[in-house]
């Protein structure tokens, strides 16, 4: 398994291109199994995750090609069965489930594990196939799907921690070939679930509400192939600017789309940094003041969760005492015993972290957990006293694409050691 090390002591400079975002791809790749057409997606992120999912759609049936970022896939005939031993590397494989069950009325799927950051349950989704008319079972640890056909239906899909963002997706591709139409109520608000019904609509569909927590999805007869570009990922630039809040100079994200960064930015302006933008960049920059932030992760428009541990990273160092509290995912917390290996002072109580300033971190050898924690790891190390060992650097290369090569382009001193 490979490792990095981060030499500390560095000061960023400059700017950093964003790729596509991770999280709109995947549900936008299982949905071209929806179509004989041809489909090609472009700005696809050169992720695992990524290459998992597309050696699902190539055991499923579909014609993958991928060159550089664009990936041409054409789903002719499926097979309605995802292989386990994929399957279980990758959670969000369950969002081939909804594009399966709408085309050939027929999935199976292995139940998605847990994961470090905490139980991943999808109840919300099998209940929206249930409403659709589908026969839902669980046997010897495959989601068994069936339907003689699927009926348009009124469906809430918010749950305790509020709407699911994958089984918003799912259910939408479940249901756009489905007779009638179907009511979301408490759909998930995220730009990834825009940029999918923006591409289900460019193959055909009829979706009305997508980006609100109300979306109509009227069902049509068939779809057809369709060319889309998927959105920037807006986790990967709120991780540069956080890299930009702890060691910059001044950081500018370029190919972004600042308005889906509202949150990150004003969490970054009250922690005392100065921010600018243009219509397709931020910039970030110190301007002297640095404050303690109380922060509360929600749905969007929310804090995003996947921002959570890199602010943490960021609070480590913050002069005063900083409250993080997680609704979404509340035990997504494995990054605050690695930052306590480098020095940070922070008390976990149940889904709260209270984080009390230090000085500095110095270096230590530290483990990677989920990719966002990874990430946090990453940034904290970059201004600590020595080198940073961060092993299972796998579960980095989950969400970012070359992170190492992208930061030592602003003046970290990264370097990766094949195992
Ligand atoms: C998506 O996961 C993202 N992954 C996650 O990003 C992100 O953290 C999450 O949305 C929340 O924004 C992808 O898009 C591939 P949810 P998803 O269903 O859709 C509970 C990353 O770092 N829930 O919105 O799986 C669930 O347990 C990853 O890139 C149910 O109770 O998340 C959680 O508490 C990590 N029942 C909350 O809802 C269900 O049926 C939100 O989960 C589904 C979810």
């Amino acid at each position: 398994m490979d490792k990095i090390l981060v030499h500390g002591g560095v000061r960023l400079e400059g700017a950093v291109r964003i790729g596509g975002s991770k999280n709109s791809a995947l549900p936008i790749l299982a949905a071209t199994l929806l179509t004989k057409g041809k489909c090609v997606i472009d700005r696809v992120p050169d992720l695992s995750d990524i290459h998992y999912m597309l050696t699902i759609l190539g055991r499923l049936g579909c014609e993958v090609e991928r060159a550089s970022g664009v990936v041409q896939i054409r789903a002719e005939k499926i097979l309605t069965e995802a292989p386990y031993e994929i399957v279980r590397k990758m959670r969000a494989s369950v969002c081939v489930l909804g594009p399966l069950l709408g085309r050939e009325k027929a999935a199976k799927v292995s139940l998605p594990g847990g994961c470090v950051i905490g139980d991943r349950p999808i109840d919300l989704h099998l209940k929206g196939f249930e409403a659709l008319g589908a026969t839902v079972m669980v046997k010897g640890g495959d989601i068994l799907l069936e339907a003689k056909k699927l009926q348009g239906a009124r469906i809430n899909l918010r749950g305790r921690h509020g709407p699911t963002v994958l089984g918003t997706g799912n259910i939408m591709m479940a249901s756009v070939l489905a007779e009638g139409t179907t009511d979301i109520e408490g759909a998930a608000e995220e730009p990834e679930v825009i940029d999918l019904a923006n591409f289900l609509i460019a193959m055909g569909a009829k979706i009305s509400g997508a980006g609100t927590q109300h979306i109509q999805i009227e069902g049509v007869p068939e779809l057809h192939g369709a060319n889309h570009t998927v959105i920037p990922d807006r986790i990967e630039a709120g991780t540069f600017l956080v890299a930009g809040a702890i060691a910059g100079n001044r950081v500018t994200v370029t190919r972004t789309e600042p308005k889906h960064l509202g949150a990150v930015i004003t969490a970054l302006k009250n922690a005392g940094f100065e921010l600018s933008h243009t219509s397709d960049s931020v910039t970030i920059s110190p301007n002297g003041s640095r404050r303690p932030l109380h922060i509360e992760t929600l749905p969007y428009p929310g804090f995003p969760t996947d921002m959570q541990a890199q602010f943490c990273a960021m609070l480590a160092t913050m002069d005063g005492t900083s409250v993080v509290t997680e609704t979404v995912f509340p035990q997504r917390f494995m990054h605050v015993s690695e930052l306590k290996r480098m020095g940070a002072s922070i008390d976990l109580n149940n889904h709260r972290a209270t984080i009390h300033g230090v000085e500095r971190l110095s270096g230590a050898p530290v483990m990677a957990s989920d990719l966002r924690a990874s990430a946090a790891l990453v940034l904290a190390a970059l201004p600590a006293d020595g080198i940073t060992e961060i092993n299972r650097v796998y579960h980095i290369d989950r969400g970012y694409e070359a992170i190492d090569e992208k930061l030592n382009a602003l003046g970290a001193h990264i370097e990766r050691v094949k195992s």
